[in-house]
């Protein structure tokens, strides 16, 4: 994303304005040249039923006045904040769909409101065409923002670092399971990295089985591709707090033995979002030069029922000793969690916080767009006031102490499986405490919110990029 800024309506060299209304069709600041460029559009804008309400856009062409072909007017209704801004960024880059584009939304009067604007237009602008055969290759996204003075560096940088962590994060995500197993998501977060001052270290299944992962690698057993666990580690000097941030990477989610459906493994590439976002933030966390250290662990398999699988019934031995009776192998994300929050522990950092598309239960509890967050009174208010500030939506979900009973196994230490259909997402995430130590801790499941079935906003189909901004928040939080 490259940005400008230029001094007014003549200067601009773009395809698309985005200009934004307040209800009654008034004007936000900075476009009073542009309605006077356009002296018509307002009864056109009214004619289209537009009026300025949050979430409406109606484009018009700018033809014959100053102005680039075609102008975005999105509309901010009566209270505007950073999300507000961002969404009505992101609509309008949207319906414009260009690579270059003009803007005012910079100069809303709210604080930050030239970030907001930068992200929305360009995580709007995101796409994934790796596999059309007609994909062109693109120019970098150009923004120009006009009026206003000369742009706030830090915020145009900031706003640059964030949506290339969202874009990684989705890129990841929305490429097919044939192209991403445990090893090539390794290499290629590791190729990311460089140049940005983030360690990596990939645990390959030997190292694993030295280190004693039963998780990770009784969820790999059924797999051609080995699994592993990448490292990735932004350490500061002088680091004000330490962060362990710990991801969910299956790369391929069949079920294993416990077979998925067809239709349930549709999406199932995706079950890596948890550690695409981990991965991510601590490539942002360094280009930011953020004084807080973050180590991200990705818990890396592909979930498969070949020969070697794990079976129902079979126990696994977790880092930290524990033993899990595996009841269903489709409940492995906890599995992979396990040990390498136990690993994560071992450091004794502030605070863990794990990310994954733990549940189907999660995404039946609070749909699409809402992650589940559990965790203790120390980590959860953090967590959730990072969401806030992204505009990520999170849910504050109870982890019962008297729940515990229902992972209780005759067998082992635990199972992984309540067998009934209730309180699922609880279960996963009661049985994942057992092995964060004394450390405080948050769980986030994105089983609902890692990806879109339709685009909105800045949100495109497919793989969202959900957590990366509110655990960058976080870290931020933290300096
Ligand atoms: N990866 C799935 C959870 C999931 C489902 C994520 C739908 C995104 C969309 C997870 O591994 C899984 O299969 N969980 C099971 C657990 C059950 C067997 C206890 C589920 O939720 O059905
Ligand atoms: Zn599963
Ligand atoms: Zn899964």
């Amino acid at each position: 994303m490259q940005v400008v800024s230029i001094r007014n309506l003549s200067r601009i060299d773009a395809d698309g304005l985005i200009v934004g209304m307040y209800p009654g069709r008034r004007p936000a600041p900075g476009n009073t040249a542009v309605l006077k460029e356009l002296g018509w559009a307002r009864r056109a804008l009214s004619d289209a039923g537009f009026d300025g309400d949050r979430g409406q856009v109606a484009v018009l062409p700018g033809a014959g006045a100053s102005l680039p072909a075609r102008v975005a007017f999105v509309g901010l209704g009566d209270e505007v904040d950073v999300e507000v801004l961002r969404q009505a960024a992101g609509a309008g880059q949207r319906a414009l769909d260009t690579d270059s584009v003009a803007t005012t939304l910079h100069r809303v009067p709210l604080d930050g409101a030239m970030g907001a604007a930068l992200e929305g237009i360009g995580l709007a602008a995101y796409r994934f065409d790796t596999y059309r055969s007609s994909a062109k290759k693109r120019p970098a996204l150009s923004v120009q923002l006009l009026g206003g003075g000369p742009p706030d560096e830090k915020a145009v940088k900031r706003a640059g670092i964030v949506v290339d962590a969202v874009s990684m994060a989705r890129d990841l995500v929305n490429e097919p399971s044939a192209a991403k197993g445990p090893m090539t998501f390794a290499d290629r977060v590791a190729g990311r990295a460089e140049g940005s001052g983030v360690s990596v270290e990939v645990w390959d299944a030997d190292r694993l089985r030295g280190e004693r992962m039963g998780g990770i690698l009784g969820v790999g057993a059924g797999s051609d591709q080995p699994p592993c666990l990448v490292i990735m580690a932004h350490r500061p000097r002088r680091p004000r707090a330490r962060l362990a941030l710990v991801g969910k990477g299956i790369t391929f989610d069949s079920g294993g033995l416990s077979l998925k459906t067809g239709t349930g493994m549709e999406t199932m590439k995706t079950d890596m979002s948890g550690a695409a976002a981990v991965c991510a933030v601590a490539i942002a966390a360094a280009l930011l030069e953020l004084p807080v250290e973050v180590v991200s662990y990705a818990a890396m398999a592909e979930n498969m029922p070949g020969g070697g699988a794990q079976r129902p019934g079979d126990v696994l031995t977790i880092r930290n000793g524990k033993t899990i009776e595996v009841l269903n192998t489709d409940a492995e994300g906890r599995l992979v969690l396990a040990d390498a929050l136990a690993l994560a522990a071992e450091a004794e950092p502030d605070l863990i916080v794990d990310i994954a598309t733990l549940t189907g239960a999660c995404h039946v509890a609070l749909g699409d767009k809402i992650a589940g967050l559990f965790g203790d009174d120390e980590a959860v208010p953090r967590v959730a006031a990072a969401a806030e500030t992204a505009g990520e939506r999170v849910w504050h979900l109870p982890l019962p102490a008297d729940y515990r009973s229902i992972i209780d196994s005759e067998l082992a230490d635990m199972k992984n499986t309540v067998g009934g259909r209730y309180g699922g997402a609880i279960a996963a995430a009661l049985l994942l405490k057992e092995f964060v130590a004394d450390r405080p801790w948050a769980h986030l499941d994105i089983a609902g919110p890692a990806r879109a079935e339709k685009a909105e906003h800045y949100i495109p189909r497919g793989g969202t990029g959900f957590g990366v901004r509110t655990l960058l928040d976080l870290v931020e939080g933290l300096s």
